[in-house]
């Protein structure tokens, strides 16, 4: 018999890390707390971690702060960080299998995608960072006067990074990466349903050279661990991702302190189909951009509008579409669809598909759990949805469709703005002119056009309105990391 290659098999890594990292130790919560972390595909425990509390992030920001101002750090070639960041890439690529096992293990997220959407997301993030550290310029200007005036820009301080559970570790690869780049040291707390690859890629900065006290993380809850955080006066600038809502908990908690803030939320994005569009990639696109990941995207679309002649023809493909996603073992390299992250995720999702139900909203395909254990939840698409249905206002963040038909351009940038939220929005035509008139008059943060989450480390993302604030990625995220000084010196 003839050798064929095996098909790559996959299991649940060894846990290795499940302490927080302290100013270079392994610590317990100061109190001796702990809390559970499960696998969402089997409802089983995986792991205790540190339940932190505000004793256990007064002692990381002290590390943070002493990393800052007395360790190697802050006296630091900008080069030599960013070699410290290459270094960090080279070690998640080379952990690579280990990390992704990690990822699917505590979020449930398939191991096709882990493997090739997150992990590499993450180490390109890193290195596009690593290159901007000895880049980031002040400038020199003409004041009026005999004066030498300047500006350098100097990292903001210490980050408190509070990151959510859809993405783990590539959140922690967009707050840490622009943050490093520019001197900052890190405070970060991971989402509470998603802590071990935190710690494990907190494992390989140690080993990449990253100096202690430069990355804490700190594992717990949101009212006490993230909020002690956002609290603390040690700390010098808030990113977080997640709610809107926990972001306004956030704003009033940091006004007492003025931290900076630095908010991407979430999203109802409108991804419009127009009949002169290229249908079958629309229908393809419309599946990824909403499907992926669960659906458990800030960007889903999730509200799609589709050109009332081609609403019948587009329903039916994307059904036949949405059948052949393939629900089950995470862990198995042909699964695409995984569980939803934990309990309280399901229940929100399967309470919005009865809303749907209930509103008159047409459930063409899906609309049910699996039966047994895990938090699987078929995928659903609801036809005949209207502007003012919940499934069609609230962000469901599952794998839920709406598709809501509409007549003509003007009537459908009118209904895609009809929302507080402005993360993302897509628009399939083969009209050049109506898909840059569409991207123009989109209230949206970033715009597809004939594609769907095209995400670069270097193609900035946030949003409009109350999807967020400030961006991430590019350039334009180095500015939440810096402060600017202006030096004035006179010339007589
Ligand atoms: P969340 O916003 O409550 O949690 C995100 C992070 O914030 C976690 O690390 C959490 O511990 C922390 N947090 C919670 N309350 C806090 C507080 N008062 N102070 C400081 N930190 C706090 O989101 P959650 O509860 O996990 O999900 C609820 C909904 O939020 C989801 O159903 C989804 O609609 C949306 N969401 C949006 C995300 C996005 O990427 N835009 C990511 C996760 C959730
Ligand atoms: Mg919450």
């Amino acid at each position: 018999m003839s050798a064929t290659l095996a098909a790559p098999k996959f299991a649940p890594p060894a846990i290795r890390q499940t302490k927080m990292l302290i100013g270079g130790e392994w610590v317990s919560a100061a109190d001796g707390r702990t809390f559970a972390t499960y696998n969402p595909a089997t409802e089983e425990k995986i792991a205790e971690v540190p339940e932190g509390s505000a004793r256990d992030v007064d002692r990381a920001v002290q590390a943070a702060r002493k990393a800052l101002e007395q360790g190697p750090w802050g006296k630091m070639d900008a080069r030599d960080r960013g070699r410290l960041l290459n270094k960090l890439a080279d070690l998640v690529e080379q952990n690579l299998d280990e990390l992704a096992a990690l990822e699917t293990l505590d979020n449930g997220k398939p191991i096709r995608d882990s493997r090739a959407a997150d992990l590499p997301l993450v180490i390109d993030c890193f290195r596009y960072y690593a290159g901007w550290a000895d880049k980031i310029c002040g400038q020199t200007i003409p004041i009026r006067g005999n004066y030498f005036c300047y500006t350098r820009r100097e990292p903001v301080g210490v980050a408190g990074q509070i990151i959510p559970w859809n993405f783990p570790l590539l959140m922690v690869a967009w707050k840490w990466g622009p943050a490093l780049a520019a001197g900052c040291t890190i405070v970060m707390k991971p989402a509470e349903q998603t802590p071990l690859s935190c710690l494990r890629m907190a494992e390989l900065a140690m080993e990449a050279g990253i100096p202690a006290g430069v990355i804490n993380i700190v594992t717990g809850d949101g009212p006490n661990c993230g909020a002690a955080i956002v609290a603390h006066p040690g700390v010098d600038k808030i990113a977080f991702t997640g709610e809107h809502r926990t972001a306004q908990l956030i704003m009033a908690n940091a006004a007492q302190t003025l931290k900076r803030l630095t908010f991407e939320l979430g999203g109802k994005s409108p991804n419009v189909i127009f009949a002169d569009s290229d249908l079958d990639a629309a229908v393809q696109g419309t599946e990824f951009g909403l499907f992926f990941n669960q659906g458990q995207c800030c960007c889903a679309g999730s509200r799609v509008f589709v050109e009332r002649k081609v609403h019948a023809e587009f329903v039916d493909k994307l059904v036949s579409r949405a059948k052949t996603r393939k629900l089950g073992n995470p862990f198995d390299p042909e699964t695409t669809q995984g569980p939803q992250v934990d309990q309280a995720q399901f229940e929100k999702i399967l309470k919005y598909i009865e809303l749907g139900k209930q509103a008159g909203a047409v459930c063409v395909t899906g609309g049910n759990r699996l039966p047994g254990k895990g938090f699987f939840i078929e995928p659903t698409v609801f036809d005949h949805v209207t502007d003012d249905m919940p499934i069609a206002t609230d962000e469901i963040f599952g794998p839920v469709l709406s598709v809501l038909p509409f007549d003509s351009v003007d009537e459908v940038i009118g209904r895609a703005n009809n929302t507080f939220y402005g993360l993302a929005a897509a628009v399939w035509t083969r009209d050049v002119a109506k898909a840059h008139r569409f991207a123009a008059s989109v209230r949206a943060g970033t715009v597809w056009i004939n594609c769907y989450d095209v995400f670069d480390a270097a193609a900035p993302f946030g949003g409009f309105k109350m999807s967020g604030m400030g961006r991430e990625l590019g350039e334009q995220a180095l500015a939440n990391y810096t402060e600017y000084k202006t030096v004035t010196m006179s010339l007589t």
